[in-house]
């Protein structure tokens, strides 16, 4: 391709630019207009934009797409390594029948039982954080709520000390840099090395110790299906998936809900009448705005997608993001509806990998906006512009400054 068509050409790689992050979907319209399905020669990936497309992908490709340590040399990137040791290990990253083994393992032990049992504590949580912001009249939903909700409510749901949120969240934050990210950053990834070796050391010691303690730690490495238990290394390495997909994409879903909300007052004030719309209202927040917005594969054979041709081993980025708004799928797609019915969104993912958590995230986004517009009858952005999370495919904010009365 000519050095002129190349700067012509648009690219998910734009997500760079501060503006295009700011609302992404343009950009995602153009991608798709242009093919849904196209190769992206600064990512060297085909990217992913229609729904049916993204649905297929989703469905059939290979999930096993960590670098192996050979890899890693080759790029220079060797550091990386104990990094990807641990991806190896976690379900997100794996293919059946590896995928299956574990995925049957864990959802003995992250029962609906389970999550259903922690709707008592999320609702006290809820109740105590917003007890501490009485008389404020500015709050910032993502520091105050959004950020500690989750992360309290992972330290329960693991069965480890609530004490140790704060470490939770420093831990997850650090190792989302390396999901969603394209950019590899050296000095991040120094970070987020030494917070896995933290971060196993005490799950490990959690593992050895506190045993006996109700929580998904214990059930993991306890949970047995025909004679076959998951070992300390998968039950770190699986802990350490569920600790940061519990958390980052909670507090963007809550985080992103609330802007939406704030934008299309209208909305808001007939949600906070009606709470029997929470279902559908959540639905399509996680549709309009999704916490995660995109996910990789690999082609598993040479096939054909969306008219092109595709070569096995290639990388594919499916843009969940770009999919819900696709017109072919969804009516009106850049309108927010939160009565929407028909909204088989995949900001879950699809298939085998569909999210292993939808249940916790749907229990937890629909309590917090239930608590937070009954607590405030009036609710508006405090400040513009706002700035966005630099992660390109977990989409939040760094700050939600809110007027509240
Ligand atoms: C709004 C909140 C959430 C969103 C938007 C979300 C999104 C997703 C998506 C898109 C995937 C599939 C990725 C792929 O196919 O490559 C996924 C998988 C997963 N999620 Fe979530 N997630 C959320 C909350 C949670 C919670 C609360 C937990 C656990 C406490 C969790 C744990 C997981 C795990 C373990 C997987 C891997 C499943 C597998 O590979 O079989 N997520 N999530």
């Amino acid at each position: 391709m000519a050095p002129g068509s190349l700067q012509r050409f648009t690219s998910l790689y734009q997500l760079l630019d501060p503006e295009i992050l700011a609302n992404p979907y343009p950009l995602y319209h153009a991608l798709r207009e242009r093919a849904p399905v196209h190769w992206d020669p600064y990512l060297h990936a085909w990217v992913v934009t229609g729904y049916e497309n993204a649905l297929t992908v989703l469905l059939h490709f290979s999930a096993d797409r960590t670098p192996s340590p050979q890899a890693l040399e080759e790029y220079g990137l060797s550091q990386l390594s104990p990094i990807a040791a641990v991806m190896t290990k976690q379900l997100l990253f794996m293919d059946p029948p590896g995928h299956t083994r574990l995925r049957t393992l864990a959802a003995q032990a992250f029962s609906v039982s389970r999550v259903e049992r922690l709707a008592g504590q999320i609702q006290t949580v809820l109740d105590d954080l917003l007890d501490n912001l009485a008389g404020r009249e500015t709050i910032d939903i993502i520091s105050d709520l959004a950020e500690p909700l989750p992360a309290i409510v992972t330290a329960a749901l693991l069965g480890v000390d609530m004490a140790d949120h704060p470490k939770l969240k420093t831990w997850s934050a650090s190792f989302a840099e390396v999901l969603g990210n394209f950019q590899h950053n050296p000095d991040r990834a120094l970070r987020v090395l030494n917070s896995l070796e933290e971060m196993t050391a005490y799950f490990r010691d959690a593992i050895r110790n506190h045993g006996g303690r109700d929580g998904l730690i214990r059930d993991l490495a306890s949970a047995r299906v025909n004679g076959e238990q998951l070992t300390e290394d998968e039950v770190v390495a699986n802990i350490i998936v569920t600790m940061v997909g519990g958390q980052e994409t909670t507090t963007n879903l809550i985080g992103n809900g609330l802007l939406t909300l704030m934008r299309n007052p209208h909305q808001m004030t007939a949600l906070r009448a009606d709470p029997g719309m929470l279902p559908t209202a959540v639905e399509e927040l996680l549709r309009y705005e999704p916490p995660s917005q995109h996910t990789a594969r690999i082609a598993p054979a040479d096939c054909s997608l969306g008219g092109q041709s595709l070569r096995k081993g290639q990388a594919v980025i499916a843009v969940m993001a770009a999919a819900n708004r696709d017109p072919a799928r969804f009516p009106d797609p850049d309108g927010l509806d939160l009565r929407r019915q028909d909204n088989r969104h995949l900001s879950f993912g699809w298939g085998a990998h569909f999210c292993f958590g939808a249940h916790l995230a749907r229990l937890e986004a629909r309590l917090a906006l239930r608590a937070i517009l009954s607590r405030y009858s009036e609710m508006s952005l405090a400040e513009r512009p706002l700035q966005w999370r630099e992660n390109l495919g977990l989409r939040g904010l760094v700050s939600l400054p809110a007027t509240v009365a």
